[in-house]
């Protein structure tokens, strides 16, 4: 607590110093420039839950990104005040202060998240897919680029940071995951059977992945609907209980099967070398 005041005062009075400074030779100084006195310094951070976090902001990267020219406050609102009064508690809360803000400038992404899973969670306040999960938060550049966070190279990883598990798997292994792997730009991502902002769970009946729907998801690049596509299931992996049971036990089948053919070749083969070697004898 007393080191946080510290900091808080050196930080203060360091502001107060080159705001005036600043004012006094330039009149027209950015608006990010107050921000950055603070903020731009590469040690700055404070303990939040017992965790060191860094309160350091690039703003090489910043300005490089596709909001290289929006104000702080467009997605930081009511920081003005220093010290600031409207800290949040955790970087989980900042996330979805934040979001609020993207929601305001970017109103068409909105109408298809805020019906989303990860959006109606978001307004229950629950752990959730934040935009700044997907997309970052000072380094978001176009979707074509490659390092964006939601470009198809690097969608697999946005998304498995959270489904992990068989989900996860299930699509690596796949023909569609194992051909993104290899840089296919045609085989399916997540987001190509799931939406990117419109993602729904399978039992809701607008998703695009329900029973009723996966036909026509998988059919906007396998030519026809096919209805035998909604039969099996999209992620399974070869478990004893789950969507891969059946594929769990055709395998342990055909893998005992392949065994015990192989030991009765041997015991064949061994059986009639010994009639031949005792045959060899009586002569
Ligand atoms: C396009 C929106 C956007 C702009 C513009 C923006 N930020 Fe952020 N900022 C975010 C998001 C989103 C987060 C939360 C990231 C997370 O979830 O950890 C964040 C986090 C932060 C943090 C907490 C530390 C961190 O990096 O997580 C600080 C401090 C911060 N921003 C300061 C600034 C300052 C200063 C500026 C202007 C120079 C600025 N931001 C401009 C979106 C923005
Ligand atoms: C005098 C130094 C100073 C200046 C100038 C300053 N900040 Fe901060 N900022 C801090 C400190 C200290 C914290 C940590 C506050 C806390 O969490 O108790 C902080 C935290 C933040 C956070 C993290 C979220 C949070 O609620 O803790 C954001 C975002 C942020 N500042 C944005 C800004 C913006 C935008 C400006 C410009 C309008 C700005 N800051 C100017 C010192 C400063
Ligand atoms: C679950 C992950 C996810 C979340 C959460 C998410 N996005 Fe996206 N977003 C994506 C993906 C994936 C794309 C790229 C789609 C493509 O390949 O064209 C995208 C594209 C975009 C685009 C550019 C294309 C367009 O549709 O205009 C914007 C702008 C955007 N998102 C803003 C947001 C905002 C604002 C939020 C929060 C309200 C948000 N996103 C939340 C995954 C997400
Ligand atoms: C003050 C308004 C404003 C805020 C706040 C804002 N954006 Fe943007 N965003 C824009 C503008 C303007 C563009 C550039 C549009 C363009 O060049 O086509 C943009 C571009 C983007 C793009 C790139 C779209 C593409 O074509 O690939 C994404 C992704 C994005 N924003 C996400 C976010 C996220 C996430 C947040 C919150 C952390 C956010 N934006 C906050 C105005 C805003
Ligand atoms: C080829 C289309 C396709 C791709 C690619 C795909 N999914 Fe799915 N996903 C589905 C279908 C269909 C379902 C419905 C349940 C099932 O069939 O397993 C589903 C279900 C889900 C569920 C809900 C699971 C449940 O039981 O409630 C999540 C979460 C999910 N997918 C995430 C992902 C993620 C993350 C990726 C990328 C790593 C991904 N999906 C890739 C088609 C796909
Ligand atoms: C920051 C973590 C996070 C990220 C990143 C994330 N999700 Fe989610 N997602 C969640 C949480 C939490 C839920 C709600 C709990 C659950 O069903 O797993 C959820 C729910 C879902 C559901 C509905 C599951 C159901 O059964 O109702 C689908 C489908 C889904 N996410 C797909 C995706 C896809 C595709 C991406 C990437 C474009 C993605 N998610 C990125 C955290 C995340
Ligand atoms: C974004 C486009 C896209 C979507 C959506 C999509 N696929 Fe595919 N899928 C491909 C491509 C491309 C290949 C590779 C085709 C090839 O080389 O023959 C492929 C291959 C496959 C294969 C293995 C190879 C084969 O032709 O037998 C299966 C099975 C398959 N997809 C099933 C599905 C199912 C089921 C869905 C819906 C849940 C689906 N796909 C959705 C693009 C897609």
């Amino acid at each position: 607590m007393a080191f946080r005041k510290i900091l808080l005062f050196v930080f203060l009075s360091l502001a107060l110093v080159l705001i005036g400074a600043t004012a006094s030779v330039a009149e027209a100084a950015e608006p990010n420039d107050q921000c950055l006195q603070c903020h731009s310094n590469k040690g700055f951070s404070i303990e939040k839950e017992g965790k060191t976090v860094s309160l350091y902001v690039d703003s090489n990267e910043l300005s490089q990104s596709v909001h290289g020219t929006n104000d702080c406050q467009t997605c930081h609102a009511g920081m003005e005040d220093i010290p600031h009064k409207e800290t949040v508690s955790s970087v989980r809360e900042l996330a979805a202060k934040v979001t609020e803000r993207c929601q305001v400038c970017h109103a068409d992404v909105n109408k298809e998240y805020k019906d989303s899973t990860h959006g109606k969670l978001a307004a229950e306040g629950q752990e959730t897919a934040y935009c700044s999960d997907c997309h970052g938060a000072h380094t978001i550049v176009k979707t074509e680029n490659e390092n964006s966070l939601v470009n198809r190279t690097n969608i697999t990883e946005t998304c498995t940071k959270c489904h992990s598990g068989e989900i996860a798997e299930s699509y690596v292994e796949s023909f569609h995951g194992k051909a993104v792997n290899l840089g296919s730009t045609k085989a399916a991502t997540c987001v190509d059977c799931h939406t990117d902002h419109m993602i729904l769970g399978p039992t809701e009946p607008k998703s695009t992945v329900s029973k009723a729907n996966v036909p026509e998801t998988c059919a906007s690049c396998h030519n026809t609907a096919q209805p035998n596509f909604a039969v099996g299931s999209e992620h399974w992996t070869f478990e004893p209980d789950g969507p891969g049971k059946p594929m769990y036990y055709t395998l342990k089948f055909f893998t005992w099967l392949t065994i015990a053919t192989i030991v009765l070749l041997i015991v064949h083969i061994e059986l009639d070398l010994f009639r031949k070697y005792k045959n060899a004898g009586k002569k």
